[in-house]
């Protein structure tokens, strides 16, 4: 019989804050998502900088007779410099929002909130008629007016009360003979915690139901890419343009490709956290663009260091300080007690390693209590990942952020790779982390994983990658929440997240488990199959091929500049332990040189790509089943026209690959095997005992678990389904977890986990 053994007085490390949420808004995660607001482009400030297809007029129309036009001549500020002119001649005009999604989800009997900015024509005297159409139907379903009083710009509100369930749009009319102007148009159902400004409840109650400990935010990507002038449209994401009122915060390209309102902005962020209970964990830019490597002049950092020094003081500072005192007229005079803070987003570039000291000084210097949290790019290997590493210890900041986005087979595989971590390093803030897919079986190895990670004692902090995602508007999957204009549902990796988060305890006990049956290796560890040369919009002659030190092809070929070329080399069968040199050249194009091998289908193989991403990156991959894990990366960029002798010699599973004589990558493929059951054990502050047992295989477990004390109770829940198996808006809870039963007497609980499932037993 399995046996496992719990020591519950054997405390090993505290769990502190270890599972959080990160925040970013990808996939219209913020505006047209948890961002409540249902109007789209309510300030008419879309562009196309933010987006080629956008106009000032997006998600707008004209409705009656009317002439609109977009004007910019008398703003309403400086930040909000277009508005909508409303031109009247004969009869009622005026235009329809039509709100994200198919259209804005109305309920019956819930009460909307609008707002707009209006001024007017001397000669205009007539009613500005606000009304919500049921979309199909066209039927009216809230109406209310207002009188514009004023030829200067004032605020105008009001409540639409919603009279059926309806998809609709947000109409705005008037009449008569003259012009009347209008921004800033906003409407608002009920939000969550009925916040001002506020979130959409059914998402915002996903995620407090998942009872994070700390939530990352605002980005991801969005907050390093972009312009370092504070005020371009495109700035890097700096946090003193998102608070205040919402009509003077600029808008902002994203780089996710649409324009970002920064309505939901830091204080919203802050109070976000606080309501649901997770401490706020933001991120900054460190004055450096990793993407184009735009880099701050050394002697112009202070104003991004001050921006770090007064965010403290914004979250801290008592109402007395400069910048306190602003968190306090906002409405909230109490700090929000900022912990940590992240300079950088998987930073890669001497750019980030050169400037990260200067904030670290600094805000130690000033705010030592702070746990600082340096980058280490967006691989779980490598040079830039090695720097990060180095950088953070040199500094000695409280953790270092990793990422990364990975097969399920790669979490299995790597499974304990935290264990290997030094107790003296900084810790591991794991800030972006998914294995490819919304599966159960995606969810189930990250459970597997995730039970390593709390008892390593080296991971502090760690949160699922992305949050959010309209399905409207993917940039990114897989997703942890789904959502439409209507509808939100929890992925089954939400419910792993949300069992973990929940059970999360206070502190790891130890524990050991002792199984009747062996791991199970799920394939030969060696690399074997075919070789294939590719490009991605990139024209490159490869020639002068060897193979284990013979000339198999001299004359080589060209792979043409049009989307995805590949060529198979001939006569080398299924190669095992090999050496493939060839010389190559970049014709033309945007990348480098791509060599697969190991290949065993389309789906299935390995590959060392030069001059990837941008032409910035040498990685070297592995795939499996269409998913692809980074097992080794390094900044290097293909010059045009230079020869280059490319090397690769695998052996059993390591790869090495050289570029003109020069070891570049030197990695192992890890086996993937499969251990008999993935335990954690923990106890919380109520002295309860708390055991989570992943069973990946599937086969059922049956396992005495030795409390080593008298049982009183036992509170069990379980996940599990067909591996395939994905929740949808029709089924949201395909994939959910269950309370069952479990049999407890004196010492000993007597349990059958069940294949391919995750149990969380908390024992009282
Ligand atoms: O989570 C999606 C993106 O992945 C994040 O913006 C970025 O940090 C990472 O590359």
């Amino acid at each position: 019989m399995n046996k496992i053994t719990l020591y519950p007085d054997k405390k090993l490390h505290s769990l502190g804050d270890l599972w959080g949420i990160f925040f970013e808004d990808i996939n219209h995660a913020a505006d047209g998502g948890l961002y409540a607001e249902l109007v789209q482009n309510r300030s008419f400030e879309f562009s196309k900088i933010d987006n080629w297809k956008y106009n000032s007029l997006t998600a707008w129309e004209r409705i009656g007779n009317c002439e609109i036009e977009v004007k910019n001549e008398y703003p309403l500020n400086r930040n909000n410099t277009h508005y909508l002119a409303l031109k009247l001649e004969n009869g009622e005009g005026g235009v329809k929002n039509l709100g994200f999604n198919e259209g804005m989800n109305i309920i019956k009997g819930e009460e909307y909130e609008f707002s707009f900015y209006g001024r007017r024509n001397t000669g205009f005297k007539e009613n500005v008629n606000i009304f919500l159409i049921n979309k199909d139907t066209g039927a009216v379903i809230a109406s209310e007016s207002v009188k514009i009083t004023s030829c200067d710009w004032e605020k105008y509100e009001g409540i639409l009360l919603a009279t059926e369930d309806a998809t609709c749009h947000l109409c705005v009319t008037t009449s008569g003979k003259s012009t009347v102007y209008l921004d800033e148009i906003s409407l608002f159902p009920p939000t969550y915690k009925n916040r001002d400004n506020g979130l959409r409840r059914d998402i915002a109650t996903l995620l407090a139901d998942l009872k994070p400990k700390f939530m990352r935010f605002p980005g991801g990507c969005l907050v390093h890419d972009g312009n370092l002038d504070p005020h371009a449209r495109n700035a890097l994401y700096r946090w003193k343009n998102t608070i205040g009122d919402v009509s003077e915060r600029p808008a902002r390209r994203s780089n996710w490709g649409y324009n970002q309102t920064l309505g939901l902005g830091y204080y919203e962020y802050f109070l976000f956290c606080e309501d649901i209970g997770a401490k706020p964990l933001p991120v900054l830019p460190a004055a450096y663009n990793p993407h184009h490597h735009d880099a701050v002049p050394f002697d112009e950092l202070q104003p991004w260091i001050d921006d770090a020094l007064d965010l403290i003081e914004f979250a801290n500072g008592s109402a007395d300080t400069k910048w306190g005192k602003i968190r306090a007229e906002l409405g909230h005079s109490e700090p929000f007690n900022l912990e940590y803070l992240a300079i950088g987003n998987e930073e890669v570039g001497d750019g980030f390693f050169d400037r990260y000291p200067y904030f670290h000084k600094a805000i130690k210097e000033k705010y030592p209590e702070i746990k600082l949290i340096g980058s280490s790019g967006p691989f779980p290997c490598g040079g830039e990942f090695e720097k990060g590493w180095k950088c953070a210890r040199d500094n000695k900041s409280e953790m270092v952020d990793e990422h990364y986005y990975v097969s399920p087979e790669w979490m299995i595989a790597n499974n304990k790779r935290y264990f290997e971590y030094k107790k003296e390093d900084p810790k591991v803030f794991l800030g972006e982390y998914a294995s490819w897919g919304n599966t159960f079986y995606n969810a189930l190895c990250e459970a597997g994983y995730m039970t390593s990670m709390e008892m390593c004692g080296n991971v502090a902090l760690a949160c699922y990658a992305p949050l959010l995602c309209n399905v409207d508007y993917v940039n990114w999957k897989p997703d942890m929440i789904w959502f439409n204009g209507e509808k939100a549902y929890g992925t089954p990796n939400y419910y792993v997240q949300k069992m973990f988060m929940n059970n999360q305890g206070t502190a790891a006990i130890e524990h050991n488990v002792l199984s009747e049956k062996p791991s199970v290796p799920v394939a030969d560890e060696s690399i074997t199959g075919e070789i294939f040369f590719k490009t991605v919009d990139t024209a490159a002659y490869f020639y002068d091929i060897k193979l284990n030190g013979e000339t198999v092809n001299e004359k080589g070929f060209t792979l043409k500049n049009e989307g995805s070329q590949m060529q198979k080399l001939d006569y080398c069968g299924n190669l095992e332990d090999f050496e493939l040199e060839c010389k190559a050249k970049e014709l033309d194009g945007k990348r480098g040189f791509i060599i697969r091998f190991g290949v065993k289908d389309y789906g299935n193989f390995y590959h060392w790509e030069f001059g990837g991403w941008q032409n910035q990156d040498s990685a070297v991959c592995s795939t499996v089943n269409y998913r692809e894990s980074v097992l080794g990366h390094e900044l290097r960029s293909v010059e045009k026209g230079r020869e280059y002798t490319l090397r690769v010699v695998v052996n059993k599973n390591r790869i090495c690959c050289y570029i003109d004589g020069e070891l570049v990558h030197d990695v192992v493929s890890k086996p993937v095997v499969i251990e008999p059951i993935y335990t954690s054990a923990s106890t919380d502050e109520d002295g309860r005992i708390i055991l989570k047992v992943v069973n990946i295989k599937n086969t059922p477990y049956k396992a005495t678990v030795d409390v080593q004390r008298t049982i009183n109770s036992v509170k069990a829940q379980m996940l599990t389904g067909n591996l395939d198996d994905e929740n949808s808006f029709d089924e949201p809870l395909k994939i959910a977890p269950s309370d069952i039963d479990v049999k407890f007497n004196g010492n000993i609980v007597e349990h059958e986990f069940s294949p391919c499932s995750v149990t969380v037993l908390v024992i009282g």
